[in-house]
């Protein structure tokens, strides 16, 4: 087969930006301010998230990575199980916020042992989409196929193509930029999409101590503060407006009594900017903040409320050996 005949890649209409509009109106102008994280992933702030998982401070992605290697083999063997009776059709990864899809390699070679593996990444991001979707499919000739979803994961999950077995990955903590209860509707709204024998595998990056997690927000480099930075870039190319990024400083802080990092972008000067697009003005006084992440840190029992709560049944809990992160796998809850 070539490659083209393997790779499919359907776009939800309006995907990526048909929220920004009424996310910015409803967010610049309440208060707290806040805009949500989905915007920080234009092609530029995927790209600089990529940078962020390499910086040495953020612990999170070479610690789950680590895990996943280990663990992978077994995840893929409790997925085969439970799809014994399928003969040699394709065992659907599906990926939900999929990015650079590069910790999937560990998943894709381990379900290979057992079965074709037919790859869904479903992100926001398409220029990310693509990329990954081509990478893969020429470092896997054999056995895989790809069927991309570039759609948005709070709104888009009936979109996903039939299947005759399914491991779902949410992968990297992103469940941790949800709030408690936007985090057992989403995971609700994955159990309702997955079948009885299908398994979901969500990664959670686990409470530490605070200067680990302080460093990981903050790094060196700055490439957090060009990532935080990047939602008014963003916001001042889709929707007219004029907002001088450079008048906003980057501000990430664990608060340990929430368990959370709150990222915040903070006027060094008083600022007043026009959306052209909404016919608004934003004004707002030095100090005055816009929240636009909140990243969630776990323990393994409130991982276990998390799940009963969304009508999910926990089978094996994962840790790295450091206790910094860990991979909970589950299935839907019967009756
Ligand atoms: N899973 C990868 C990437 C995490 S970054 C990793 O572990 O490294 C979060 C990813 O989620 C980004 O690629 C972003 O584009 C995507 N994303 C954020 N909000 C989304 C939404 N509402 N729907 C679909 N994808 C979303
Ligand atoms: C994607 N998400 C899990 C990252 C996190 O750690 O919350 C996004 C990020 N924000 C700042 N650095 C990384």
């Amino acid at each position: 087969m070539t490659r083209a005949a393997r790779c499919t890649i359907e776009v939800v209409a309006d995907a990526g930006r048909s929220t920004l509009a009424d996310d910015v109106r409803v967010g610049l102008t309440l208060r707290p301010r806040t805009l949500p994280p989905k915007h920080l992933y234009d092609a530029r702030g995927a790209a600089l998230f990529e940078r962020i998982t390499r910086t040495p401070e953020y612990y999170v992605t070479r610690t789950e990575q680590g895990l996943l290697d280990e663990v992978a083999p077994e995840i893929a063997a409790s997925v085969a199980r439970a799809y014994r009776h399928i003969n040699g059709a394709p065992t659907d990864l599906v990926e939900l916020g999929s990015g650079a899809g590069r910790k999937t390699r560990a998943l894709i070679e381990a379900l290979q042992r057992h079965t074709p593996v037919r790859y869904v990444p479903f992100d926001v991001s398409g220029e990310m989409l693509r990329a990954s979707a081509e990478r893969l499919l020429s470092e896997y000739p054999e056995r895989f196929t790809v069927h991309g979803l570039v759609a948005d994961y709070t709104r888009d999950l009936a979109r996903l193509p039939p299947s005759s077995g399914r491991l779902v990955a949410f992968l990297g903590s992103t469940i941790g930029n949800f709030t408690e209860e936007g985090a057992v509707a989403f995971l609700a709204g994955v159990a309702r999409a997955m079948s009885g024998a299908d398994r979901l595998l969500v990664g959670f990056d686990l409470v530490k101590a605070p200067a680990v997690i302080d460093a990981a927000y903050n790094d060196a480099e700055g490439i957090t503060a060009a990532f935080n930075r990047n939602v008014l870039v963003v916001v001042n190319r889709e929707l007219d407006a004029d907002f001088d990024v450079d008048a906003f400083a980057h501000c990430a802080r664990y608060v340990p009594e929430r368990a959370r990092v709150e990222m915040h972008l903070q006027a060094t000067r008083d600022v007043e900017a026009r959306i052209g697009a909404l016919g608004l003005s934003v004004r707002m006084p030095e100090g005055e903040a816009i929240r636009t992440e909140i990243s969630r840190k776990f323990t393994e029992p409130r991982v276990r409320t998390l799940y009963a709560r969304a009508g999910l049944a926990l089978e094996r809990w994962f840790e790295s050996p450091d206790g910094y992160f860990g991979l909970a796998l589950g299935a839907r809850m019967e009756g």
